[in-house]
């Protein structure tokens, strides 16, 4: 179980995401995984859902396929970015947890 960010945490600067792309936060240590789409960005346990080990890799890259579908390093989950759910793989049946964010003058924040 990862730590949720408390309203108002800073976690990243916009411009600090890739575009498309995914990062974990700096904040405890990358317990937040960012996936920025454009202006559009969404926050994630930076837990998979099937074995409980981080979606991010070491250096804190997540890995976006085709820009759409975050995929677990690990066994190779693949999740949608709009509810999280698990769209292939060994996740079937789960889902991401959500961190709300708040988009305000370039950086991101925990809602
Ligand atoms: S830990 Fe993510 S697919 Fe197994």
């Amino acid at each position: 179980m990862r730590p949720k960010p408390p309203s108002g945490t800073l976690l990243a600067q916009l411009d600090d995401l890739p575009d498309p792309g995914a990062r974990a936060s700096d904040w405890e240590g990358g317990a937040v995984l960012l996936v920025r789409q454009g202006d559009r960005v969404t926050g994630w346990s930076n837990l998979c859902p099937h074995a409980g080990l981080p979606l991010a890799l070491p250096d804190g890259r997540g890995l976006l396929h085709k820009g759409e579908t975050l995929v677990c390093p690990v066994h190779g989950a693949s999740f949608e970015l709009e509810g999280g759910t698990c769209t292939g793989g060994p996740a079937a049946g789960d889902r991401l947890t959500p961190i709300p964010l708040v988009l305000d003058n370039g950086e991101v924040r925990a809602a």
